[in-house]
């Protein structure tokens, strides 16, 4: 699968030429139609009030407004100048951008993979399942965020495991599964039981938002 040059160039601009911004969505949806509180300064709502057995109203606004809304307000007040903070700076945004993903790419109701991410999955790890075990085992292992990535110049996935907000190389690709494995996503509701989380997020995956991820990176 090969990327053009003008895609890829406008993938490495949305990324902060090599810094790694995690938003990585190639092409029109990058520039025009994300939403994203680093464009408004404003929070994206959540998209639902609660999760049925998986994630409570409790758990879901705390993260929400404390930590979603805390790292947006973080990174507007370090974007009002254009040096220092880099590290910072970056690290807001990344979170910022994570968190929405992470909050897009769940449902209430199971999905199952759709068709062209369903064919990718198929073709790097052979099954759903063999995918599915490599994933939990990845967000098992660490505390900050696991992914399904895209990568641009391969057009390979790969799962992505990840202790900060700011770890360039591994965000280098395009998130199209993403999870939070920090322990404020999940403590409320799952307190220690890190592996329960997970393989509770795993049935509640909104296959339907990382099929238009994915599209986004292909078109
Ligand atoms: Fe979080």
């Amino acid at each position: 699968m090969k990327v053009s040059r003008r895609k890829f160039m406008g993938y490495a601009a949305v990324t902060g030429a090599g810094v790694g911004l995690p938003l990585c969505l190639t092409g029109r949806r990058a520039t025009e139609s994300v939403s994203s509180g680093l464009k408004t300064g404003k929070p994206v709502p959540l998209p639902y009030e609660e999760l049925g057995k998986f994630l409570s109203k409790e758990q879901l606004r705390w993260h929400h407004e404390s930590h979603y809304g805390g790292a947006l307000r973080g990174f507007v007040k370090l974007d009002q100048g254009l040096f220092g903070n880099q590290r910072q700076r970056i690290a807001k945004a990344n979170s910022v951008l994570l968190h929405e993903l992470y909050f897009e790419n769940m449902t209430a109701k199971k999905q199952s993979v759709e068709k062209t991410m369903g064919a990718l999955i198929k073709k790097r790890f052979g099954t759903t399942d063999r995918w599915l075990e490599d994933f939990r085992s990845a967000a098992k292992s660490c505390r900050g965020w696991a992914m399904l990535a895209w990568h641009p110049v391969n057009g390979k996935l790969y799962n992505v495991a990840t202790d900060s907000h700011d770890d360039g190389l591994a965000c280098s690709g395009v998130p199209l599964v993403v999870v939070d494995m920090y322990e404020h996503a999940y403590y409320l509701d799952f307190q220690n039981r890190k592996g329960d989380y997970v393989d509770a997020f795993t049935d509640h995956i909104n296959w339907a938002a990382v099929e238009n991820r994915l599209r986004a990176c292909l078109t």
